[in-house]
Protein backbone atom coordinates (compact mmCIF):
# COMPACT_ATOMS: atom_id res chain seq x y z
CA UNK A 1 0.00 0.00 0.00
CA UNK A 2 2.52 2.31 1.01
CA UNK A 3 4.92 1.72 -2.11
CA UNK A 4 1.94 3.48 -4.13
CA UNK A 5 3.16 6.90 -2.51
CA UNK A 6 5.53 9.18 -3.37
CA UNK A 7 4.91 11.02 0.17
CA UNK A 8 3.78 9.92 3.52
CA UNK A 9 2.58 12.39 6.42
CA UNK A 10 2.62 10.91 10.02
CA UNK A 11 1.19 12.12 12.89
CA UNK A 12 1.09 10.73 16.56
CA UNK A 13 0.37 12.17 19.87
CA UNK A 14 2.95 11.63 22.57
CA UNK A 15 1.86 8.92 25.17
CA UNK A 16 3.63 8.27 29.01
CA UNK A 17 6.39 9.63 29.60
CA UNK A 18 7.92 10.96 26.07
CA UNK A 19 6.51 7.67 24.31
CA UNK A 20 4.83 6.93 21.07
CA UNK A 21 0.93 6.62 20.96
CA UNK A 22 0.04 3.00 21.11
CA UNK A 23 -1.15 2.55 18.18
CA UNK A 24 1.80 3.19 16.02
CA UNK A 25 3.84 0.20 17.67
CA UNK A 26 2.81 -2.26 14.85
CA UNK A 27 2.54 0.35 12.27
CA UNK A 28 6.02 1.39 12.35
CA UNK A 29 7.43 -1.93 12.86
CA UNK A 30 6.26 -2.59 9.40
CA UNK A 31 7.33 0.51 7.97
CA UNK A 32 10.48 0.22 9.36
CA UNK A 33 10.27 -2.91 7.09
CA UNK A 34 9.81 -1.42 4.10
CA UNK A 35 11.88 0.37 0.97
CA UNK A 36 11.02 4.24 1.96
CA UNK A 37 14.43 4.56 -0.58
CA UNK A 38 13.41 8.22 -1.98
CA UNK A 39 10.17 8.55 -0.26
CA UNK A 40 8.99 11.79 1.04
CA UNK A 41 8.10 11.92 4.83
CA UNK A 42 6.31 14.92 6.66
CA UNK A 43 5.50 14.36 10.21
CA UNK A 44 3.08 16.05 12.85
CA UNK A 45 3.05 15.08 16.69
CA UNK A 46 0.33 16.82 19.01
CA UNK A 47 1.50 17.08 22.40
CA UNK A 48 1.07 19.46 25.59
CA UNK A 49 4.19 21.82 26.35
CA UNK A 50 2.20 22.98 29.68
CA UNK A 51 1.87 19.62 31.42
CA UNK A 52 4.84 17.43 29.76
CA UNK A 53 7.37 20.77 28.84
CA UNK A 54 10.29 18.43 28.91
CA UNK A 55 9.36 15.59 26.85
CA UNK A 56 7.07 17.63 24.16
CA UNK A 57 5.47 16.05 21.40
CA UNK A 58 8.65 13.60 21.80
CA UNK A 59 6.44 11.34 19.58
CA UNK A 60 7.34 12.68 16.85
CA UNK A 61 10.94 12.70 17.50
CA UNK A 62 10.58 8.84 17.92
CA UNK A 63 9.04 8.27 14.54
CA UNK A 64 11.94 10.52 12.54
CA UNK A 65 14.57 8.49 14.75
CA UNK A 66 12.91 5.80 13.20
CA UNK A 67 12.69 6.36 10.03
CA UNK A 68 15.82 8.67 9.15
CA UNK A 69 18.18 5.68 8.14
CA UNK A 70 15.78 4.42 5.81
CA UNK A 71 16.66 6.76 2.65
CA UNK A 72 13.60 8.89 2.74
CA UNK A 73 13.41 12.34 2.63
CA UNK A 74 11.46 14.37 5.45
CA UNK A 75 10.14 17.52 4.41
CA UNK A 76 8.21 20.35 7.02
CA UNK A 77 10.34 21.04 9.72
CA UNK A 78 9.17 23.96 11.92
CA UNK A 79 11.14 26.59 13.54
CA UNK A 80 10.46 26.27 17.50
CA UNK A 81 10.76 30.08 18.00
CA UNK A 82 6.85 30.09 18.79
CA UNK A 83 6.33 27.96 21.27
CA UNK A 84 7.18 27.44 24.91
CA UNK A 85 9.00 23.86 25.94
CA UNK A 86 11.89 23.00 28.23
CA UNK A 87 12.75 19.70 26.27
CA UNK A 88 11.50 17.40 23.33
CA UNK A 89 13.43 14.68 21.27
CA UNK A 90 11.67 15.91 18.15
CA UNK A 91 13.76 19.34 17.71
CA UNK A 92 17.25 19.51 16.11
CA UNK A 93 18.73 22.64 15.87
CA UNK A 94 16.54 24.78 16.99
CA UNK A 95 13.65 23.43 14.25
CA UNK A 96 10.83 20.45 15.15
CA UNK A 97 11.67 17.30 12.38
CA UNK A 98 7.75 18.54 11.84
CA UNK A 99 4.79 20.14 12.78
CA UNK A 100 4.09 19.99 16.80
CA UNK A 101 0.25 20.84 17.50
CA UNK A 102 -0.39 21.90 21.24
CA UNK A 103 -4.33 21.74 21.50
CA UNK A 104 -4.56 21.52 24.58
CA UNK A 105 -2.79 25.12 25.88
CA UNK A 106 -2.69 26.97 22.64
CA UNK A 107 -5.17 25.77 20.18
CA UNK A 108 -5.71 29.58 19.03
CA UNK A 109 -2.09 28.75 17.61
CA UNK A 110 -3.88 25.61 15.25
CA UNK A 111 -5.79 26.44 12.47
CA UNK A 112 -2.85 29.32 11.57
CA UNK A 113 0.42 26.40 12.27
CA UNK A 114 -1.72 24.25 9.94
CA UNK A 115 -2.29 26.55 7.12
CA UNK A 116 1.63 27.29 7.24
CA UNK A 117 2.44 24.13 7.29
CA UNK A 118 0.89 22.88 4.25
CA UNK A 119 1.91 26.05 2.48
CA UNK A 120 5.60 24.85 3.56
CA UNK A 121 4.90 21.23 2.84
CA UNK A 122 3.42 22.48 -1.17
CA UNK A 123 6.83 24.51 -1.30
CA UNK A 124 8.94 21.70 -0.90
CA UNK A 125 7.29 19.03 -2.51
CA UNK A 126 6.77 21.39 -5.57
C1 LIG B 1 -0.98 10.25 30.45
C2 LIG B 1 -0.58 11.27 29.43
C3 LIG B 1 0.76 11.40 29.10
C4 LIG B 1 1.17 12.38 28.16
N1 LIG B 1 2.50 12.53 27.88
C5 LIG B 1 2.89 13.52 27.04
C6 LIG B 1 4.28 13.75 26.79
O1 LIG B 1 5.18 13.08 27.30
N2 LIG B 1 4.61 14.76 25.93
C7 LIG B 1 3.65 15.56 25.33
O2 LIG B 1 4.01 16.47 24.57
N3 LIG B 1 2.33 15.34 25.56
C8 LIG B 1 1.94 14.36 26.39
N4 LIG B 1 0.60 14.17 26.64
C9 LIG B 1 -0.38 15.04 25.99
C10 LIG B 1 -0.99 14.40 24.75
O3 LIG B 1 -0.02 14.06 23.78
C11 LIG B 1 -1.96 15.38 24.13
O4 LIG B 1 -2.98 15.67 25.03
C12 LIG B 1 -2.51 14.80 22.85
O5 LIG B 1 -2.98 15.83 22.05
C13 LIG B 1 -3.57 13.73 23.15
O6 LIG B 1 -4.25 13.39 21.97
P1 LIG B 1 -4.97 11.96 21.85
O7 LIG B 1 -5.72 11.72 23.14
O8 LIG B 1 -5.85 12.12 20.66
O9 LIG B 1 -3.90 10.95 21.64
C14 LIG B 1 0.20 13.20 27.54
C15 LIG B 1 -1.16 13.04 27.87
C16 LIG B 1 -1.54 12.10 28.81
C17 LIG B 1 -3.01 11.99 29.18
Amino acid sequence: MVGAYEALILGTSTWGDGELQDDWYDGIKVLKGMDLKDKVIALFGCGDSESYGDTFCDGMGILYEDLKDSGCRFVGAVSDADYTYSSSVSVIDGKFVGLAIDDMNESDKTERRIASWTDLLKAELA
